[in-house]
């Protein structure tokens, strides 16, 4: 049966399957975007809040206050605004809808450590109080270089701006949440002097994703799985996120990240919680986010002779993208000559704990690979034994789920199959469940979903303290170590599979997926 879903937020009257769907309104809010120009507000968060209100989702007063450096006045702001909101959102923009959300934009220029554009920020937010004639719940996004997140912490702290009498303040921090242990815990206690943890949530846009939500759905929903989701049944859990595209113009914070930091250490390490942790008692913030630190604790520190053997970085050299020749990371615009920033990065770890010792956990994701992935699969043990004749079981493969997050987002799973016809010859086919065709509506866009739940309040998909510092205790290792290694950067060519060198990580039956 096709199953249409409602606007986020409502229910539809006319679909039984949406009843009880209803999530709490948004208190009346003011969102305040520091670094207002930037990409990821032009690209995400100005089209994510337009279709918002196109959904009706945003509550009835709604302000939006943009502070960056740039010299512009209201009406150039909104005009910046209309325009990334026409370029970038999923959606072309109602008149009526877009003109209502853009007459609630104000735009407040200057340098993030400057006290005096705190001071004009908080006029600005008296006055939408005023003209409200009550009080207003404040979110105040940092869309920023990372280096300036304790900055305007700070600076929302001395400007008193941090609490509202009469209303709830709450800081939504993007990625990357530190570079290092080290700096995550610095960053943590920076931002927990001014704010208390439930007032502080850190990004990781994949927890906004529809299919990473469905894994939950997927696990804790279905009676079935439960059984079979552990060391006895289960091999290998692979999960690839692969990319097409290289870096674009941002090698600035690339080439100081890495694939590891880029991917890894959030966004990849989150979905091995999902596939990983216990089943929540419920679905409040505190107890899914309790699991996933279990599962996260659960993962080994691996010591520096471990590296070597569970992870593998590497570097696109030039190649074939698309049908066209591509150049090589080293001769992207401002990568730095000689750089050994890796674009490629995979590990195998493991999860020591009692449902899953002894399980491999294969992460893979790279820059300029063959094609847009994100997957999960998780392949089951083979049968015990196979009564068919040797030509007939040549084709038997172990069971294979895969959760496609991007593109075509689906579940398959592989049974063997009986080929028709007089021989007993089997071969793998696939059942599949594919969201486009059961569902027939767009999923609305991570940030869509995240940025609703911050305004409400609602910590859930978004990430702890010790959750972000239990990722970086996993990842730090391997970054340092990585960093003082004299071997050799391993390459691969762009378009390709990846660096041969990743086989080295599999186990003596394991395969990579093809990309
Ligand atoms: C971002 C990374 O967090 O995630 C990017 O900084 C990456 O380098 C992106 O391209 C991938 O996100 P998605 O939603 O396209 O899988």
């Amino acid at each position: 049966m096709a199953v249409t879903a409602p606007p986020s937020g409502q229910p539809d009257p006319e679909n039984p399957l949406t009843e009880g769907l209803e999530r709490l309104p948004v208190a009346p809010t003011t969102l305040v975007i520091f670094g207002a120009t930037g990409d990821l507000a032009q690209r995400k968060l100005l089209p994510a809040l337009y279709n918002l209100a196109h959904d009706g989702a945003l509550p009835e007063r709604f302000h939006l206050v943009g502070v960056a450096r740039k010299e512009r006045d209201h009406d150039d702001y909104r005009t910046e605004c209309e325009e990334a909101i026409r370029r970038f959102s999923r959606r072309a923009p109602d008149a009526e809808v877009l003109g209502a959300l853009l007459a609630n934009v104000k735009y407040v220029p200057g340098t993030f450590d400057d006290p005096a554009v705190y001071a004009s920020l908080s006029d600005v937010l008296d006055g939408f109080e005023q003209q409200a004639g009550e009080p207003l719940n404040r979110a105040f996004y940092l869309s920023t270089a990372p280096s300036f997140f304790p900055v305007i912490v700070g600076e929302l702290g001395s400007s008193a701006l941090a609490h509202h009498e009469h209303g709830d303040v709450r800081v939504i921090i993007e990625k990357p949440f530190g570079t290092t242990l080290q700096e995550a815990r610095e960053l943590n206690h920076s931002v927990l002097a001014i704010f208390k943890e439930a007032q502080v949530f850190r990004i990781d846009h994949y927890l906004g994703k529809e299919t990473v939500q469905n894994m939950m759905a997927f696990r804790f929903a279905n009676g079935m799985f439960e059984p079979l989701w552990n060391r006895n049944y289960i091999e290998s859990v692979q999960i690839t996120a692969a990319e097409e595209l290289g870096i674009g113009s941002r090698a600035d914070y690339y080439d100081s990240a890495g694939a590891l930091r880029d991917l890894i250490q959030n966004h990849m390490l989150q979905l091995l919680c999902h596939v990983a942790m216990e089943p929540p008692v419920s679905f409040t913030a505190e107890e899914v986010r309790n699991e996933k630190v279990k599962v996260l604790q659960a993962v080994p520190m691996p010591t520096p002779e471990q590296i070597a053997q569970m992870a593998v970085h590497a570097q696109y050299g030039a190649g074939q993208s698309g049908g066209e020749s591509v150049p090589g990371y080293l001769e992207e615009e401002g990568v730095p000559q000689g750089s050994t920033t890796e674009t490629f990065a995979a590990l195998r770890l493991e999860v020591d704990n009692w449902r899953w010792a002894g399980v491999p956990f294969y992460l893979r994701t790279g820059k300029r690979l063959a094609r847009k992935i994100t997957e999960i699969a998780v392949t089951l043990k083979p049968v015990p034994h196979l009564a068919f004749s040797q030509e007939g079981s040549l084709g038997v493969r172990p069971n294979q789920l895969v959760l496609t997050l991007q593109p075509n987002e689906g579940v398959s799973l592989s049974l063997g199959a009986k080929i028709p016809g007089t021989r007993m010859i089997i071969r793998p086919v696939n059942m599949q469940f594919q969201y486009g065709t059961a569902f027939l509506s767009q999923s609305p866009e991570a940030y869509e979903r995240l940025i609703t739940d911050a305004m409400r309040g609602d910590a859930t998909l978004f990430t702890r303290n010790d959750e972000v510092e239990a990722q970086w205790r996993i990842c730090d290792p391997i970054v340092s170590a990585w960093g003082d290694s004299r071997e050799p950067l391993p390459s691969y060519a762009a378009g390709s599979q990846g660096p041969v060198e990743a086989e080295g990580l599999l186990r003596a039956d394991d395969r990579w997926r093809a990309i």
